[in-house]
């Protein structure tokens, strides 16, 4: 499809077998693998569960793959079990089982070990104990970035980073132990500075109060504004003394730390953007080599590994006794690629996130050294390869499991997601910047190209929604087999829920959050358009009208506070059976339609590029009346979002990092630079000759003459 080609290999195994991002040892697939199971559920929104049983065992396939049989409900369910009983005995039953082991083919970089290793640190400690039966990780044929590495194979720790320090008084920086407990920040003091000066004077018509309005208003943003960048400061981490990420939050309030004691990739990028903003490189640089390090680190759960170059969802620093000395300490890196995370979900953003930051700290700093290092290139090419390697699908969209980014529990966004889309699509354009042409490469950036061309292509024309689209939809004719046909994803028009029609504005659009076969997730979901006007993976017209739309459905989407994570909230049945009946959840909660500060600094880069910061400023407005007074909360509840989010942690890193970010390019939107990619004429020509040279990718009134299938 528009230069996508599913994978045609004669060897048909491999392609099975292939990394992925995930933990579970299934293959992802697409929905028409499942479709004869859906059409029993044709009245059915996409159900969650239905990704799970579309899926098949890499065992069951081992065995059976000279006989596949066809699938049916009971067979599937017959083989997963019995492909797990093969899997404990894999995993339980002791070495010598163990090996060789099928399922850890991998890809560069490692080897198969086939053996397990125990380690377990010496009581009085907090015992760890990890089962190792994956591989052993050979470093990269090129100088480490820390003298780190080497440490690693003496102590035995594949699974961590970690540095000798001094002894344990001179240790600085956050540990499980001191993370939360012992924070004391002088809040009520900062807090009642800002109350005090927030009892304002109400605004009057005259010049000379809207004057003493607007000093009293700087003043306050100002005072804000300090506080965050204190708060911001006091979050960071540090690993053997320098400052490494910062904290997810730092809620004294909070009694069950979770991993919120934890540097998130996703939670640094505004952090890291703040401080690039602040000419404060360092942290950034740090922060990027450290992750690098932890890219090949091999992660299991249950005897299954994810794909090789997936960047974890977050690290933790810990401090643990120097194996042989009393006296000493050391601090390893800990990072969870969502093996402990809730859902055992595999974050996909991380990596693209990362690629995006690096771009951004080489156009802030000036400092190309960084992307040129040849760790740093094998770092981009890792994630490349991972997410371009070839699949089942026939979408140049990339393929994911549910929660594998902002939004990282179930919420019914498995398949192709936007949010990983424009992200994707921007992490391909930012690599193809830093990428230096080499032979070994071109492959490569031959197939990078390729995928934006069909991604842009694909998300402008199917992801769109307007009132003109949606009338289209309204009148789609179904099952139409053929290769020009106008409804090529077999839309359902019932699918349009009445809330669309009442909701869809008559000047603006938006990009549905999910394309799958027979079903268009038409919830707004923020982030995803946010960083398709940013990345340009949308056209002008497309970015000036989701701006339109953001500023018709203002009560809806900002009301209270900035900004919906996704409208509407999945309510009553939809619920239940898309997030599983997950309390968290609930509508209006969470990532189920609540509100989270944090996205006005991708609105704001938004507004900035399409030259109507005006809108991000009177978000940011709106914020900063709550914000500080509210002590930063995680996301905040209800329609409106009036209350603070019912498990809401406060004074979380992100919130006050996506103010800072907003607040500082509203000053100097110039610098937005660092995050946008503009459309380049290289993308413009390839797209128009795709439209104008296949007829069959027009979209338009059919012939009379076309095949139907009955
Ligand atoms: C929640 C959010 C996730 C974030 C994490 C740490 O799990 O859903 O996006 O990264 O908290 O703040």
């Amino acid at each position: 499809m528009y230069g996508q080609k599913p994978n045609t290999n004669a060897l048909v195994l491999p392609l099975f077998m292939r990394s992925s991002f995930r933990f579970s040892p299934f293959t992802l697939v697409s929905t028409p693998f499942f479709n004869r199971l859906r059409n029993f559920h044709r009245n059915l929104p996409l159900l969650d569960w239905a990704s799970d049983f579309i899926t098949i065992h890499r065992f069951n396939f081992l065995i059976s793959v000279s006989n596949f049989p066809p699938i049916s409900l009971p067979e599937i369910g017959i083989a997963m079990a019995s492909s797990e009983s093969i899997l404990q005995v894999f995993c339980g039953a002791g070495p010598q089982l163990f090996y060789p082991n099928p399922c850890f083919i991998k890809s560069d970089f490692t080897y198969s070990r086939g053996s397990i290793t125990k380690y377990k640190k010496k009581s009085g400690s907090n015992a760890i104990r990890f089962l190792k039966c994956s591989s052993v990780h050979v470093p990269r044929p090129f100088p480490a970035t820390h003298s780190i590495r080497s440490t690693n194979f003496q102590n035995g720790r594949f699974h961590h980073l970690n540095c000798k320090c001094q002894t344990s008084e001179s240790v600085s920086g956050f540990t499980a132990e001191d993370g939360n407990g012992t924070w004391v920040v002088d809040n009520s003091k900062q807090l009642n500075t800002i109350q005090d000066s927030n009892h304002l004077p109400n605004h009057s018509e005259s010049k000379d109060n809207d004057k003493f309005n607007k000093e009293k208003d700087d003043s306050v943003s100002d005072s804000i504004e300090d506080e965050a960048w204190d708060l911001l400061r006091e979050s960071i981490v540090h690993y053997c003394g320098s400052p490494i990420g910062t904290i997810a939050a730092k809620d004294p309030t909070s009694s069950n730390v979770l991993n919120y004691d934890q540097v998130f990739i996703r939670d640094f990028i505004p952090s890291g953007i703040a401080f690039l903003l602040k000419g404060e490189y360092d942290i950034v640089r740090s922060f990027i080599l450290h992750t690098l390090q932890l890219q090949s680190w091999e992660k299991t759960m249950d005897c299954h590994s994810p794909g090789q170059g997936l960047m974890p969802a977050s690290f933790k620093v810990r401090t643990v006794p120097l194996e042989g000395d009393d006296t000493a300490t050391e601090e390893v890196l800990d990072p969870d690629f969502g093996e402990a995370a809730i859902g055992r979900v595999a974050p996909v953003d991380s990596g693209l996130w990362w690629i995006i930051l690096l771009r951004a700290y080489g156009k802030s700093s000036g400092d190309s050294s960084l992307q040129e290092r040849i760790d740093v290139q094998t770092g981009i090419k890792m994630i490349l390869k991972l997410c371009l390697a070839d699949g089942f699908d026939m979408f140049p969209t990339l393929l994911v499991a549910d929660g594998p980014c902002m939004i990282d529990r179930r919420m019914g966004i498995h398949g192709h997601p936007l949010e990983i889309q424009s992200l994707f699509y921007s992490a391909l354009l930012c690599a193809r910047e830093m990428l230096a042409p080499e032979e070994g490469s071109t492959d490569l950036i031959l197939a990078l190209k390729n995928r934006l061309v069909a991604l842009s292509f694909h998300i402008r024309e199917y992801y769109w929604i307007d009132m003109k689209k949606l009338n289209e939809i309204y009148r789609y004719k179904t099952e139409e087999y053929s290769y020009d046909a106008v409804n090529k994803f077999n839309i359902y028009p019932d699918q349009i829920s009445p809330w669309l029609v009442e909701w869809m504005p008559n000047k603006g659009g938006y990009l549905i959050g999910n394309l799958q076969p027979a079903h268009m997730d038409f919830r707004f979901f923020s982030l995803g358009n946010f960083w398709s006007v940013v990345s340009s993976l949308v056209t002008v017209e497309q970015s000036h009208a989701i701006l339109d739309l953001i500023e018709a459905k203002w009560s809806d989407l900002v009301a209270d506070m900035p900004f919906k994570i996704c409208y509407p909230a999945l309510e009553g049945q939809e619920w239940q059976i898309i997030t599983g009946s997950d309390p968290k959840n609930t509508p209006w909660s969470y990532h189920n339609g609540g509100s989270w500060p944090t996205l006005l600094w991708q609105l704001t880069v938004a507004c900035i590029k399409m030259g109507r910061p005006e809108i991000a400023e009177r978000a940011v407005k709106i914020a900063e009346e709550r914000l500080a007074k509210d002590k930063w909360p995680e996301y905040y509840d209800t329609k409106k979002a009036r209350f603070i989010g019912k498990q809401s942690r406060l004074f979380q890193t992100w919130t006050i990092a996506g103010y800072l970010v907003a607040k500082l390019l509203l000053a100097d939107p110039n610098k937005a630079k660092i995050l946008m990619t503009d459309e380049d004429s290289e993308l413009v020509n390839a797209f128009s000759c795709m439209i104008t040279s296949n007829p069959r990718k027009k979209r338009g009134p059919k012939s009379s003459q076309k095949t139907y299938i009955v």
